[in-house]
């Protein structure tokens, strides 16, 4: 096994502590990956949460390569990568097949709190200095490129591309998108980058200037009867990123007839009143990280298109602090943890 350092909670909402942790030795398709950058997901927060044993969270990062097995051809030592929330799949389903890894029938493994295929043993993420991947699950970087504010792309990124690319979102198309965080964030700027109108819709009027200047139009007070009222049946679709429980009625109702409400916040049960889809012949759906081939097409985007994350970079030792204001709303719009101080 490889030893490395990183951050780790031993029980439902403990504190994180710095810690040595166990890598796998490298398999024929693995890199080993120094993690420089990893961003703070609010499901970390919820698994942290809900820990029901040890959990190493982090599953967003950049770092550089530092090893390759011997099977490897695609990356050399040196290149800079990015890896997101998934890192394996069974790779032979219909899914697989598809270039949808993310809905594999045996089930994606997740980055940290999945198991490994191969050894069987749970998998801890990247609030650490080293990660082990296999090859397929790593992505290629253009040098140069501001890792940190990369990091965020590959979790809070992919959830909302796919599905803004999944129903067609382009010029003309009108959006919304609920929860003004780091998934919301990113999902106003892809919006905006493909051509959408793009609205926000906030509890918190406070974020006005922020969602204009992330090329939102306006910015829609959820709590304000008033203003949801005038944009009743207003965008083709909604991007739903809040992180709590609550009810969709009322960003059905906003959405066209035809529109679409994309559930990827809260990924819990929803209660939903079947009236609130009849009227409009409204949808409710969901979406998930993402398969490797939106998550290049993702990338390559986000390149041509200068699009990364407004991030504020934290040494990884104030992880917990973090994580303390990730949970009371007070980020803009992603923490990412600088892993050099594990050295
Ligand atoms: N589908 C997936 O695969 C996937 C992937 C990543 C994350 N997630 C989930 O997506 C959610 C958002 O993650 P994130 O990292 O973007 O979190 P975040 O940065 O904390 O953003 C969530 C936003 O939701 C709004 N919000 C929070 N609590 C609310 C409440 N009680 N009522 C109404 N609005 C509330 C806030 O926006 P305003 O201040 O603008 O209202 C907040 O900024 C989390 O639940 C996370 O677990 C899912
Ligand atoms: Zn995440
Ligand atoms: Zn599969």
């Amino acid at each position: 096994m490889r030893t490395t350092t990183g951050w780790r909670a031993d029980g439902p909402a403990q504190k994180l502590h710095r810690t040595s942790l166990q890598r796998r030795e490298l398999r024929a398709d693995d890199l080993a990956v120094r993690v420089d950058h990893c961003g703070v997901c609010h499901t970390d927060l919820h698994s942290i949460n809900a820990a029901d044993g040890p959990v190493v969270p982090g599953h967003e990062f950049t770092g550089t390569v530092t090893d390759i097995g011997r099977d490897v051809t695609g990356f050399a030592v040196g290149d800079p990568v990015a890896v997101g929330n998934i890192v394996d799949s069974c790779g032979e389903c219909a899914m697989c097949l598809a270039g949808q890894e993310n809905f594999c029938h045996e089930f994606p493994t997740l980055t940290y709190g999945g198991t490994d295929r191969h050894d069987a043993t749970p998998t801890l993420g990247a609030y650490s200095r080293e990660y082990v991947v296999r090859e397929s699950f790593a992505y290629a970087l253009p040098r140069g490129w501001e890792a940190a504010a990369v990091a965020p792309l590959m979790c809070a990124g992919i959830t909302v591309w796919e599905p803004l690319r999944a129903l067609g979102i382009g010029s003309g198309s009108r959006v919304a998108v609920a929860g003004l965080g780091g998934l919301g964030h990113l999902a106003v700027k892809f919006a905006v980058a493909l051509g959408a109108e793009t609205t926000v819709i906030s509890r918190s009027p406070g974020k006005l200037d922020d969602a204009r200047r992330l090329g939102a139009q306006d910015l829609l007070v959820s709590g304000d009867d008033a203003q949801m009222a005038r944009s009743r049946d207003r965008f083709d679709v909604i991007i739903d990123t809040i992180s709590a429980v609550h009810d969709p009625g009322p960003y059905l109702r906003l959405a066209a007839v035809d529109g679409t409400l994309v559930q990827v916040g809260h990924l819990g049960s929803v209660s939903l009143n079947a009236m609130d889809l009849l009227i409009g012949r409204k949808k409710f759906t969901s979406a998930g990280s993402g398969g490797r081939p939106a998550t290049r097409e993702m990338l390559d985007f986000c390149a041509e298109h200068d699009i990364t994350a407004d991030v504020e970079v934290l040494p990884s030792s104030q992880v917990n602090e973090a994580l303390e204001r990730l949970g009371r709303n007070d980020v803009r719009y992603r923490f990412v943890l600088d892993m050099s101080d594990l050295d």
